[in-house]
């Protein structure tokens, strides 16, 4: 069988299998699946066959070949929470954090979220997609293939269907995919200070219905929807509110919960069956034992904390104990934590959530891909899959996450294609 490309001699090719069509979960988080001196074959986009070099080369001649040089060759990351569309930056904030104010309190002067909305409102659809196009070129660089992008920096219909017009337009024009996710309810925006309901009530009664009345298309799917439960944003009961009417409308449903206090989301993410529940840091135990058992996928963001300075991180290993799917991303957001790369929250993960390198590839991978509804198309190199694949300049995958601060993708292949990513080399 001729095909499109053969990638040879990977020293490890990490296939990061799905288990039972899900993510990896508990104790069987880590799941590499490797094949020593790896081959890949690739036809029309999709992976069509993997083993042995010695098996592979003989079988499928290729009209490209690939030789990996004994380096590792894994999936694309798959970055499964950021807000990665935005106008301006906050940097003058980090300096006062620095002196010591908080996020809290940059939020309730009037700064923080509002202060991205301010200029994500004034900025033009060809303004928010020139400056995104430049992290996006970042995060392939990094060797992110598939993202999650939110919305919630409009805050109003128009502007919050600016945003998802945006993303529209970044997904027709960029290789990494993007999945749009509905975040009217990110802030309440301080024109609605005090009337915190009739904002929530807008949110549920007229963006809500917007959206729905638009039918998906295959370049502008049905985003999720997700809302930011916490104090000073929107409490579990406006939270409550606001994904019963996104639930009743056809939206599957994610949530923002426990990033500083917890409310009870992670219960109420669990009881409405939202795909996930992203941040879980101060989640009470026994609302761990219930996503355990739940097929809600927990998305830690070690970025947020590290960014912030602060301590507490996801406790990834009581979420496992209790046989919970956790995944990682990176949070990409003006306010507390720009940051590209999956590789650098990988590292996080391995020092502040104590995972295994192998752990926090797969979920920054596998458990990625099925934290954002697109599990059985990404996140692992398996027949059938869509060929995202990065050859990693390292020969051993346990140096990822051990070493940081430099990019150690050598190449991103995304739908078969080598990318040209100006930040690497092509050969
Ligand atoms: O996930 N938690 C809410 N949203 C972001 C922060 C967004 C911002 O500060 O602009 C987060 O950390
Ligand atoms: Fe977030």
């Amino acid at each position: 069988m001729s095909t499109d490309l053969l990638i040879t001699h990977a020293s490890q090719l990490l296939t990061i299998p799905a288990h039972d069509h899900g993510p990896q979960r508990g104790d069987r988080l880590g799941d590499l699946a490797i094949i020593a001196d790896g081959a890949l074959a690739v036809s029309d986009g999709a992976i069509v066959a993997l083993g042995p070099t010695t098996d592979l080369a003989a079988q499928y001649p290729a009209a490209r070949i690939i030789d990996a040089g004994g380096r590792v060759v894994m999936p694309g990351f798959v970055d499964p929470h950021t807000h990665v569309v935005f106008a301006g930056d906050r940097a003058n904030e980090f300096e006062r954090r620095i002196a010591g104010a908080t996020y809290m309190e940059l939020m309730n002067a009037g700064g923080g979220i509002m202060s991205t909305v301010r200029a994500t409102r004034a900025a033009s659809v060809e303004e928010l997609v020139a400056q995104t196009r430049a992290r996006l070129d970042r995060m392939l660089a990094h060797g992110t293939t598939t993202a999650e992008v939110k919305t919630g920096y409009g805050l109003e219909t128009a502007a919050e269907l600016k945003m998802l017009d945006a993303i529209t337009r970044l997904a027709a024009e960029h290789p990494i995919d993007l999945v749009p996710t509905f975040l009217g309810a990110h802030a309440i925006p301080a024109e609605y200070k005090g009337r915190e309901d009739e904002y929530t009530a807008l949110v549920a009664n007229e963006m809500l219905p917007a959206l729905a009345s638009q039918p998906p298309t295959a370049s502008r799917p049905l985003p999720f929807v997700d809302v930011f439960c916490e104090d000073g944003a929107f409490t579990l009961d406006q939270t409550r509110r606001i994904l019963e009417k996104a639930q009743a409308l056809g939206f599957a449903l994610k949530i923002h919960v426990d990033e500083f206090e917890p409310l009870g989301g992670t219960r109420l993410g669990v009881e409405l069956g939202a795909i996930s529940v992203d941040h879980v840091v101060t989640t009470p135990a026994e609302e761990i034992e219930l996503l355990g058992r739940s097929d809600t996928i927990a998305v830690s963001l070690p970025g947020t904390p590290f960014g912030l300075a602060q301590h507490a991180y996801t406790p990834a290993r009581a979420i496992l104990a209790a046989g919970g799917a956790l995944a990682l991303a990176t949070d990409i957001n003006p306010g507390t934590t720009w940051n590209e790369s999956l590789q650098l929250i990988v590292a996080l993960a391995c020092r502040y959530l104590q995972l295994t390198q192998a752990q926090a590839l797969a979920a920054a991978t596998i458990n990625a891909a099925y934290a954002i509804g697109r599990g059985e198309a990404i996140g692992s190199l398996e027949v059938g899959k869509q060929a995202d694949v990065l050859i990693m300049d390292v020969s051993d995958y346990r140096a990822i996450g051990y070493r940081y601060g430099t990019n150690l993708v050598q190449t991103v292949i995304k739908h078969g294609k080598m990318i040209e990513t100006g930040f690497l080399p092509v050969r």
